[in-house]
């Protein structure tokens, strides 16, 4: 039995709807395992700047510094596109929340639930099992680099991002993806371009001596492209891959579709004191207010904040569990509807997680 500060972060577009499902099973847990959770609502995103001038107030930012964990839905959408880049959702609340928590670590897990096996674009025997842990470096690299933008005298645009990392940011990000792979199958693949970045070929040399640290783990190393292949190909080859921030971003989607839909990934980003749980999916705009999102990112991201936040194992179990179990009798959202399933929207899809905790 535990007091626990949540900092619940909405934001836009189907980012209240879905974030609501997730405290349902949040409460559903306190009940059962007799806890307490305290949440407190902020802004963020288009909502920050609509409602308080920026998309990451200095209020919301206290408030995550003050909470034990923090649970977000999504930011940005057509509304705010326009801003300055300082003043838009990603650039301007996302990525600095990011930074200013020390989060360097994003874990993007992509399971396939037995229930959704045939929800795949890829065949059933491809992917029957799946149990792939993307690790995404998340603070260093073309994220976060110098960028320039300048006229070249005579005509023309030249423009400048930088990719940028240092020993102790690669050191930290691959300890981090050794240990990972110690708690589960013993396996690492880390994702480079060193035939050609020479931000890779530090980032090889660093994972490789890293892993004398770790001589349980069995180390490999993969050029991106032949990852992004390697993926689609044969993913169970996979349990554990650690990436740089870019590389991370576009591997961990295309993981994502492995499992029947990008509604389905949760992702929980740690390495600071606070960590930030959000479904790796966006905003999806055109469907804000529709109830047709499927929650299941954010409530499994949910499952991650009491796993990798609170320390609580069982709890973060049980929704897991509910959710297998929902999938299993049958109930889809209209991401992962097929013939003879039953379709619910996204108030109803939580409604039944958070009942079979
Ligand atoms: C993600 C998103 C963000 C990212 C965007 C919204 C800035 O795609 O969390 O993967 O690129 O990190
Ligand atoms: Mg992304």
């Amino acid at each position: 039995m535990g007091i626990y500060k949540i900092a619940v972060l909405p934001g836009d577009g189907i980012g209240p709807e879905i974030t609501e499902q997730a405290l349902k099973a949040l409460k559903a847990v306190a009940v059962k395992y007799q806890h307490e959770f305290k949440f407190t609502e902020g802004l963020i995103g288009g909502a920050g700047y609509d409602g308080a001038g920026h998309p990451l107030p200095q209020e919301t930012l206290d408030l995550c510094h003050n909470s034990d964990a923090v649970l977000l839905g999504a930011v940005g959408g057509p509304k705010w596109d326009d801003l300055p880049v300082h003043l838009r959702p990603e650039a301007g609340a996302l990525l600095p929340l990011r930074k200013a928590l020390g989060l360097y670590a994003n874990l993007r897990p992509t399971k396939v639930f037995p229930a959704l096996v045939n929800a795949s674009t890829l065949k059933p025997e491809v992917v029957s099992g799946l149990d792939v842990l993307v690790v995404r470096e998340l603070t260093g690299g073309l994220y976060f680099g110098q960028k320039k933008r300048e006229d070249i005298p005579g005509g023309g645009i030249r423009v400048i991002d930088t990719l940028e990392y240092t020993t102790p940011e690669i050191e930290r990000i691959a300890r981090l993806a050794f240990q990972m792979a110690q708690k589960r199958s013993g396996r690492l693949v880390s994702v480079d371009k060193a035939n050609v970045l020479e931000s890779s070929r530090l980032w090889r040399e660093i994972v490789t001596e890293i892993g004398k640290e770790y001589p349980d783990v069995e180390l490999d190393h993969m050029y991106v492209d032949n990852c992004a292949m390697q993926l689609v190909k044969n993913p169970r080859q996979f349990d554990v891959i650690v990436t740089e921030n870019m590389f991370g971003d576009i591997l961990s989607d295309q993981a994502s579709m492995l499992s029947g839909s990008l509604g389905m990934l949760p992702s929980a980003s740690i390495g600071g004191k606070i960590g930030l749980y959000e479904p790796s999916h966006g905003s999806a705009p055109k469907y804000a207010g529709l109830k047709r999102a499927n929650p299941i990112a954010t409530i499994l991201s949910g499952s991650m904040l009491l796993k990798f936040s609170l320390g609580l194992d069982k709890e973060s179990d049980a929704i897991e569990q509910a959710v297998t179990k929902v999938l299993d009798m049958g109930y889809r959202t209209a991401d992962l509807m097929e013939e003879g399933m039953k379709l619910v929207n996204t108030d109803e899809m939580g409604d039944l997680i958070a009942e079979n905790i």
